[in-house]
């Protein structure tokens, strides 16, 4: 072996490691949890999860609001239901800053960070906001590529394993897979931004169809955006960088030295790289199945189908379709309340004085949490009886930018929000 073949494989041997380290652990080690405790299976969850999640949660990104001894305790977070990210290094962050997230309790804005095969922090919280605006949960984007992200590593590291064990000038040409690795994950994150700003369907707040920034601050609606890259992608970076010079010193060392047959050694050494492939392969492929990942992706993506209105003939509905509706919609109210409360949570009384949860909930995103006016016109100052008048005109015209928020309100709410609102300027 000469110097620049060793030198070669030193570099390809470092960016494997940050490979396996950054990625393919905690990315193939993770794969299945969050289904698994989504679907209430936690007893199905491999005992070495937890502390690979600790481990590598350790020093990363939580929200203020969970408990401190759980933020890198996935028994606990699991236990009191918090939201729960994927391992494997964050390649993107992805952040908002709005009136209703008060930099005291949101000191990093809204965060949510991009990996390879998943996302991590205010999630649930990013994809409320998103909703508001006719945008598809987060989890929408890179759908196939999220999923399909353990096996592609698990490919990549065996590559990386064969270019180590062979002088092979075929095998040196497929580097620029690795190299090409940032601007790879780069062009898919610009194609989903893309598609979440063209697939919009009718949110509260209509936008108009638009590519979020890929990198730097921006804005949407009332929100200011930020979007910068983080230590996932200086990882790529760097296993970019390794992976072309240990291509040049390798191709250098070939043209010094033209290759030998190769040994038993070598061909032992792939065998057991492939062996090993394979079998991670195979593991991963059975989470994935034993989870149902793929009838999982096809409804969300039909949920997120821009729906195109359709009149059908009203029927008359049976008994029990009244009772199911009624069920559900009661569901859906408990569900909104729910949101409200963990909403109020986290966002604290940000206005100049208090306001009832159910004005900073349905009405502060719009009109300003102390009615002040943003996206929606000024309320202070309007008295009761004016307003009653417009929520009851709004509600039997379903005006549409107010019916997202009025399917939730009966006609006492609107009295007491009338109320309350009527009495802004006196405060
Ligand atoms: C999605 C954004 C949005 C939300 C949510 C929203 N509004 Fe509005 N609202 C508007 C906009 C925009 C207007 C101005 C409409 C216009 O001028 O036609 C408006 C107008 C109004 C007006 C009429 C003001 C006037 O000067 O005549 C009232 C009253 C009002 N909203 C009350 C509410 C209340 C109460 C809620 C919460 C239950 C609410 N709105 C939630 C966007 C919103």
């Amino acid at each position: 072996m000469n110097i620049y073949s060793l030198m070669s494989r030193i570099f390809a041997g470092i960016a494997l490691v940050i490979l396996l380290y950054g990625f393919i652990i905690p990315s193939v080690g993770f794969n299945g949890t969050l289904e698994r405790i989504k679907d209430n299976k936690v007893e199905d969850i491999p005992s070495y999860v937890y502390p690979l999640w600790n481990f590598y949660q350790d020093g990363r990104y939580a929200s203020i609001n969970t408990q401190k001894e759980a933020r890198s305790n996935l028994k606990k977070m699991i236990e009191i239901s918090e939201e729960i990210g994927v391992p494997s290094m964050p390649v993107w962050n992805f952040s908002l800053e709005a009136p209703n997230y008060p930099k005291e309790a949101f000191p990093y804005g809204l965060p949510v960070y991009i990996h390879f095969d998943g996302l991590s922090g205010e999630v649930h919280e990013m994809n409320t906001i998103n909703h508001y605006v006719g945008m598809a949960p987060m989890e929408r984007g890179g759908i196939y590529e999220s999923t399909l992200a353990p096996y592609a590593l698990v490919a990549l590291g065996m590559l990386f394993m064969i270019f180590l064990t062979y002088n092979n000038k075929f095998v040196n040409r497929l580097m620029v897979i690795p190299v090409l690795l940032p601007f790879i994950f780069l062009g898919i994150y610009a194609y989903w931004l893309y598609w979440f700003g063209h697939n919009l369907h009718e949110g509260a707040i209509t936008i108009k169809p638009f590519t979020p920034v890929i990198l730097g601050d921006g804005k949407v609606a009332q929100f200011t955006t930020h979007a910068y890259p983080v230590i996932g992608f200086w990882a790529l970076l760097a296993i970019s960088v390794l992976s072309l010079i240990a291509w040049w010193l390798k191709s250098k060392s070939l043209k010094i030295l033209p290759p030998k047959k190769a040994t038993m050694l070598q061909h032992s050494i792939f065998v057991a790289t492939l062996l090993l492939g394979i079998g991670t392969v195979v593991s991963v492929l059975k989470t994935d199945i034993e989870v149902d990942t793929l009838s999982k992706i096809s409804t969300l993506i039909d949920s997120t189908k821009v729906k195109i209105p359709v009149t059908v003939e009203p029927s008359k509905p049976t008994k029990e379709e009244i009772e199911a509706i009624t069920k559900e919609r009661e569901d859906e109210r408990k569900e909104q309340e729910l949101k409200i409360k963990a909403l109020e949570k986290r966002a604290g009384s940000a206005g100049k004085f208090k306001v009832s949860s159910m004005y900073k909930s349905n009405c502060a995103p719009c009109h300003g949490a102390s009615g002040e006016g943003s996206v929606g016109s000024k309320l202070i100052g309007l008295n009761k009886d004016e307003l009653l008048a417009k929520l009851l005109e709004y509600k039997a015209n379903e005006e549409e930018m107010h019916m997202a928020v009025f399917e939730y309100l009966s006609d006492e709410d609107l009295e007491n929000l009338a109320e309350e609102i009527g009495e802004f300027s006196n405060q």
